[in-house]
């Protein structure tokens, strides 16, 4: 039997998530949004995509749940992205309404699915789909980390001029500004790159990587969506297919890297259970002492929820 994945919000993330999916042609696709004919015609733009593309139209668009029952996985968007000056966090109260809303509706057709968040500010907004749907940890997880080792691993391969392919990135962390890139795990074709790159430059692509988001926000007026879809298809394919991909992801830790009671990014294994496995990296003090410092800024967003 096919699969069946929902993607809630059918805006600029959302409908991209969903047409990487589309297009990999294993699953069924229900795109909900509560603008009225909005998921519907992207729905129909998507499916006639795919007499192009060479996909199967598979995808549903609806303002309601009744379609997305029985999902394997669902892809929570909804919410409002950042504009130019606003970071994540500003974001937090409207965002917890919505994704409040969208978790009781999703947990009612698909008691058995796994959510993964995508709306932001991304760590706190996983405490609330946890909350709401009192699902096990492992089966509400965050997309940050893809995205994050995505922006770091480019900005390297462009310093490096050479292929993104051969760049193993790694960020931890919350997804703010405080996440801490691991220049310690991070390679080029297995030569760490504090052996390819002097201090300085190393710490410019460090910061930039912190603050990737807001650079895309002020180019774009708005967040970004083609990475941030992508890197959500590539979790759902993973727990879709039961690859047990380790992946950079937003899990809950209960004693893991010291932190407890928390979402954080960290490196996670995805499979048809959802967080199967939380791989410990051995970090260097300084980025240890990040960690704690993202654990932090965290701590402060999930502290004005009213959900925890
Ligand atoms: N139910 C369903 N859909 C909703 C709801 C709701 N209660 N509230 C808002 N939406 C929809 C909006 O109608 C809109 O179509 O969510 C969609 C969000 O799309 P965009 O505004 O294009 O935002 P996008 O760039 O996709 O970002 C969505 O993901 O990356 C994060 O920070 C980003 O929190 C933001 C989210």
């Amino acid at each position: 039997m096919r699969k069946k994945i929902t993607v809630v919000g059918a805006g600029n993330v959302g409908a991209t998530c969903a047409q990487e999916l589309a297009r990999r042609d294993y699953a069924d696709v229900v795109l909900v949004d509560i603008i009225p004919n909005y998921p519907q015609g992207k729905a129909l733009d998507l499916n006639q995509a795919g007499a192009v593309l060479g996909y199967e139209p598979a995808l549903t668009g609806t303002n309601g749940y009744d379609e997305t029952a029985n999902s394997d996985v669902v892809v929570i968007t909804a919410g409002r992205p950042r504009s130019p000056g606003m970071s994540r966090d500003d974001l937090v109260t409207t965002n917890e309404t919505i994704v409040s809303s969208v978790t009781r509706e999703v947990v009612r057709q698909s008691p058995k699915t796994v959510i993964v968040v995508v709306s932001n500010p991304l760590d706190a907004m996983c405490h609330v789909a946890k909350a709401v749907s009192r699902f096990p940890k492992s089966r509400v997880v965050g997309m940050a980390g893809i995205l994050d080792t995505a922006r770091f691993a480019a900005f390297i391969s462009q310093e490096l001029d050479v292929s993104v392919r051969d760049v193993t990135a790694v960020v931890l962390g919350g997804h703010g500004d405080q996440m801490v890139p691991v220049v310690s795990a991070t390679t080029v074709g297995g030569i760490p790159i504090a052996e390819l790159l002097p201090k300085g430059r190393i710490r410019k692509l460090v910061e930039r990587t912190r603050l990737g988001g807001g650079e895309l926000v002020n180019l774009l007026g708005t967040s970004a969506w083609y990475a941030p879809g992508a890197a959500a298809a590539q979790m759902v394919d993973s727990i879709c297919l039961d690859q047990k991909r380790v992946l950079p992801c937003t899990a809950y830790l209960e004693g893991e890297y010291g932190i407890d009671g928390l979402y954080m990014g960290v490196p996670a294994k995805l499979g048809a259970g959802g967080v199967e496995d939380i791989v410990r990296l051995k970090l260097a003090a300084e980025e240890r002492k990040m960690l704690r410092a993202s654990a932090a800024a965290v701590r402060d967003v999930v502290g004005v929820l009213k959900r925890k």
